[in-house]
């Protein structure tokens, strides 16, 4: 009776662990990194293909993890580019990036790339221009060619900035950016000069960033701006599996399918060569692990398992 009582223990305890897994690997943002490598950076979630460490990443996607701040940073490969979310679900990356910045003194004009699988996302970010007397371009390689653009704001007086927080013009100017982007600088026209508006706009920023991350007020054009920001801006890259370079390729040569284990479905990158791995409709998780894409958890999963978690403690 005690063994059978051991036993029955045993397999709720086995239920409710394996629950346990589909009810982590339900949340988008739950680590689901290679088993028996680190799942987390510091504040930074690693999944499969990423990952930091030997054999813990697919080449390409490496992470380093840096634990000379506390909390510790990740970092692109052995790069200096900054990493604050990884997702799995949109295939998308957010960085830290240096804006340029010019406070009449010294201008400074940042340069930023990535390498490949990487590029700088043509719908979530845009080029924006902070200023009143301002007139700054990016330049890149669009593909195997080089492109320039750019944004003018002008402002004569205080009183004709924009309110925000819609970057109108006044104050503030954006545009879009092209796809396959991996490279930029941004710069100032340091001789642009539409009058003298030091006194209520006395900083010009120009930079890549999130949409969702900029929103324009008064307050952006004072120093305070940038010093707030470490003069840098999170920026969006996309990524995907670029060799082969599409989903019928890809699927071709089952020995190196990144889809891993079933139950998942490709999508052709929307930007540069490639694929990206999804689970199947009814599905959750890691599609680049054997076996990580699982039957989306049932409520009453989900509350044992949280029932599991506080009864027993479990560290998870
Ligand atoms: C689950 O997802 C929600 C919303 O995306 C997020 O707020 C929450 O922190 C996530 N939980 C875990 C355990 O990652
Ligand atoms: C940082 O990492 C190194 C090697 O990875 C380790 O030896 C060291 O103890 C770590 N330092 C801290 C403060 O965790
Ligand atoms: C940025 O790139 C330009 C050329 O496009 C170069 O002249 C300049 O030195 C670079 N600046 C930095 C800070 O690397
Ligand atoms: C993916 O791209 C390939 C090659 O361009 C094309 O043949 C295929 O139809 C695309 N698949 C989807 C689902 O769009
Ligand atoms: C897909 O998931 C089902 C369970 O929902 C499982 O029975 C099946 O074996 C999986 N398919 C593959 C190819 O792993």
């Amino acid at each position: 009776m005690v063994a059978k009582r051991v036993l029955l223990f045993q397999i709720a305890a086995t239920l409710l662990l394996a629950s346990a897994v589909a009810a982590a690997d339900s949340n988008a943002t739950a680590p689901m990194s290679k088993p028996g490598c680190p799942n987390k950076c510091g504040e930074v979630d690693i999944p499969y293909p990423f990952g930091t460490g030997t054999d813990c990443f697919m080449q390409g996607y490496d992470i380093t993890c840096s634990n000379t701040t506390d909390p510790p940073k990740a970092f692109i490969s052995a790069g200096n580019i900054e990493i604050l979310r990884i997702s799995l679900v949109d295939h998308e990356l957010t960085v830290r990036i240096y804006m340029a910045k010019w406070c009449y003194d010294h201008p400074f004009h940042a340069n930023t790339s990535v390498d490949y699988p990487y590029l700088f996302s043509a719908t979530r970010n845009k080029f924006t221009v902070v200023g009143c007397s301002t007139l700054a371009y990016i330049g890149g390689n669009h593909d195997t060619h080089s492109y320039t653009s750019g944004c003018i704001s002008i402002c004569h007086e205080e009183s004709s900035v924009s309110e925000g927080p819609s970057c109108d013009g006044l104050g503030c100017c954006q545009t879009s950016i092209p796809t396959e982007l991996n490279v930029f600088n941004t710069y100032f026209d340091v001789n642009f000069d539409k009058g003298n508006v030091q006194s209520f706009s006395p900083c010009n920023y120009a930079f890549l960033a999130d949409q969702d991350w900029f929103q324009f007020d008064k307050s952006k054009l004072s120093e305070d701006f940038g010093i707030k920001n470490n003069d840098r801006s999170p920026a969006v890259l996309d990524w995907a599996i670029r060799s082969p370079s599409s989903c019928p390729d890809a699927e071709a040569h089952p020995e190196t399918y990144a889809c891993r284990g079933g139950n998942t479905t490709c999508l052709n990158s929307t930007n540069g060569d490639g694929y990206r791995c999804m689970c199947a409709e009814g599905y959750t998780g890691n599609p680049y692990l054997v076996g990580g894409c699982q039957e989306d958890g049932l409520p009453y999963k989900k509350l044992s398992f949280e029932k599991f978690k506080h009864e027993k403690g479990a560290d998870v």
